[in-house]
């Protein structure tokens, strides 16, 4: 879907599509410079990663290969205490994997956070994170991005992976939320 499909919903473009595949390919290069001879483990933050991880992956030119996962704050009102329910693990074993964190983006930073922490605890060889979107002024705790597209303004965007209540994620861009959109939700 074009910015010109969703009509009125979207007041300004943040990112566009060609930015995100330059922007995609920058990061790609860092990547296989990085991990050429490691095979890494790409795991991809269900669900808003995946249209990051499609392109990203597609993007590199070395062997990776593929796991996703699902977790979810408790709530937005509680998304401040970091704590973090896994709705669907990992398949792979993490045991002595070059593993790479796939992010559409970075907002408080306590998710990644969270799942940092928990990599960790599962014996990976090494653990980088790569990350289209960061939002500087949202970040509640410090985390290391490896591999980072663009730094954004603290606006409600949505588009390539991002929702408002499951909408917009299909957009090519990504763009700020007309906030006429969420009062008729509301
Ligand atoms: C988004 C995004 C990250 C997280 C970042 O996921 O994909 O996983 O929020 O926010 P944080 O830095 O404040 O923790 P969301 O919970 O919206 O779920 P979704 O990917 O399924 O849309």
């Amino acid at each position: 879907m074009d910015f010109s499909d969703a009509h009125t919903d979207i007041v300004s473009t943040v990112v566009s599509e060609e930015e995100i595949a330059k922007g995609l390919a920058r990061m790609a290069r860092a990547i296989e410079a990085d991990l050429a001879d490691k095979t890494p483990l790409l795991v991809g933050v269900l669900k808003g990663a995946i249209m990051v991880m499609a392109d990203l992956a597609r993007e590199l030119r070395i062997p990776v290969e593929m796991d996703w996962m699902a977790v979810s704050s408790y709530g937005r009102s509680t998304k401040s205490s970091g704590v973090v329910r896994i709705l669907k693990d990992l398949d792979s074993s993490l045991e002595g994997r070059h593993v790479l964190i796939v992010e559409d983006i970075v907002d408080s930073g306590l998710t990644l956070s969270w799942l940092l922490e928990n990599f960790e605890s599962r014996g990976a060889a090494s653990i980088r994170v790569a990350s289209l979107l960061r939002k500087p002024d949202a970040m509640a705790v410090e985390v290391p991005i490896d591999y980072l597209g663009f730094d954004i303004p603290n606006e409600f965007v949505v588009g390539f992976g991002l929702d408002f209540a499951e909408r917009y994620r299909n957009l090519k861009g990504i763009g700020v939320l007309n906030p006429e959109v969420y009062r008729d939700e509301a």
